[in-house]
């Protein structure tokens, strides 16, 4: 089995060379946002146990990057576009504890991991509406952030959906979920998008 640090150097490279995963073309830049921003959020993701859910997962990040750092982890890289989720299925047979579903988020089972991960996925107040129902209670969505990012409109979608804040670094958003996922969660796809809860 080759090194985590090897595979993460391969899949960098692959993802940086493959038409449509990413827009930046600098190695040094790719490194910086795809890799090591992943692996700021480790120790908060290590916070919560049960498997990881990787939320609209693009070229593989956060996911991939967590999944070579916690191998005892499953993680699962939840993916909206085809041809996406077939770059995401290369890295599986080098890392037993990764799998990919291709699919949306409003479409999967609820309640069935115990962390849901998202980065630049959508409006954070979209991004947690898509992640909280995928998370069982005493789990968490764990949302990377911009500066801009209006965490009192993300508290508001938690309270829609049973979570609440927590303590976080600059640069995340971490919603705890402390009850079940109320009826008529998660709305129809695209809903989140065009009505957005907050
Ligand atoms: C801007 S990319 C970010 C990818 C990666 N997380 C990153 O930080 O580079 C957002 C990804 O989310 C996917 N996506 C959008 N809506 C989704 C949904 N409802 N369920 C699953 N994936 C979704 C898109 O296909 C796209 O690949």
């Amino acid at each position: 089995m080759p090194s985590p640090s090897d595979l993460l150097e391969r899949w960098l490279d692959a993802v940086v060379a493959t038409p449509g995963l990413t827009a930046l073309k600098d190695r040094a830049e790719a490194r910086r946002v795809l890799l090591d921003d992943a692996l700021a959020g480790l120790e908060l993701v290590s916070r919560f146990g049960g498997a990881i859910v990787d939320v609209g997962s693009g070229g593989g990040t956060p996911g991939i990057p967590l999944a070579a750092s916690l191998p005892d982890r499953p993680v699962t890289l939840l993916e909206a576009e085809r041809r996406k989720a077939e770059f995401l299925e290369r890295w599986t047979p080098e890392l037993p504890n990764l799998d990919v579903v291709w699919g949306r988020a409003e479409s999967q089972a609820v309640e069935s991991y115990g962390v849901a991960v998202a980065k630049a996925l959508a409006a954070p107040p979209v991004a947690a509406e898509w992640c909280l129902p995928l998370v069982e209670v005493g789990g968490a969505a764990i949302l990377w952030v911009g500066p801009s990012a209006d965490a009192a409109a993300v508290a508001a979608v938690g309270v829609r959906l049973n979570a609440e804040p927590e303590e976080a670094p600059s640069g995340f958003i971490v919603l705890r979920k402390t009850g079940p996922t109320p009826p008529g969660f998660p709305r129809r796809p695209g809903v989140a998008k065009k009505r957005p809860l907050a």
